[in-house]
């Protein structure tokens, strides 16, 4: 792991669920079934979820479980299950979880296209995609992608720009996402994705 990576971990920053509790406060409402974290980082956000989603079994993914905390995380009710895999191919049937999370970790992902495919694929229909990133049209994303690969966090980190976001959710075949920002400029933006309920 890169020092940078290591000093980050350390911050209360990287231990916040902010970012999840902004997000999950503007969910619709989901169908029945589990919820996915890709890169899941130190735990904190599975943790999390899992607490504020006691009636549903949460499963965690990331790439590397370098920055894994489980003695430092306190779990809801049901224990959330950690998975090393990749999100371009999910090890997950078709249909089988309500909300899939992304936050802070589209933009280290590779194979972008495949990522929301796989998403699509594995989510029930009504289920919800929600992502939270820096927007790539903000003016310190260029910023966060310097410090990302000078750093040795992520060779491909890219802030994406909001319509390049759009596209990838169109051609994976979800509706228009809606987006949300704590402020009019903020850097972060989240997105709601929902796949729908019946062919149109
Ligand atoms: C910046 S961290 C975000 C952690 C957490 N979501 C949070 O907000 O605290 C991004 C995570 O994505 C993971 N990651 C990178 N590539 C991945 C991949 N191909 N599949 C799954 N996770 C990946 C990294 O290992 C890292 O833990």
């Amino acid at each position: 792991m890169s020092l940078v990576k290591k000093l980050f971990a350390k911050t209360p920053m990287a231990r916040s669920t902010r970012a999840y509790e902004f997000g999950l406060a503007r969910l619709p409402q989901l169908p029945t079934g589990g919820v996915l974290e890709i890169g899941t980082g130190q735990g904190y956000g599975a943790a999390f979820l899992s607490r504020a989603f006691p009636e549903r079994q949460v499963i965690a993914i990331d790439i590397t479980y370098g920055c894994f905390k489980p003695d430092r995380l306190e779990f809801g009710a049901h224990r959330p299950w950690f998975v090393q895999a990749s999100a371009p191919y999910l090890p997950f049937a078709d249909g089988v979880f309500a909300l899939a999370t992304a936050i802070m970790t589209f933009h280290c992902l590779p194979e972008p296209q495949r990522v929301f495919g796989e998403v699509f694929r594995v989510l029930k229909k009504g289920g919800v995609f929600l992502m939270a990133d820096v927007d790539g049209n903000h003016r310190i994303a260029p910023w966060f992608e310097r410090v990302e690969h000078w750093g040795g966090i992520s060779p491909i980190t890219r802030a994406y720009p909001p319509a390049e976001i759009e596209k990838l959710g169109a051609e994976a075949g979800f509706p228009p996402p809606r987006t949300f920002r704590r402020k009019p400029r903020g850097f972060m933006i989240w997105y709601i994705f929902q796949k729908q309920k019946s062919p149109l």
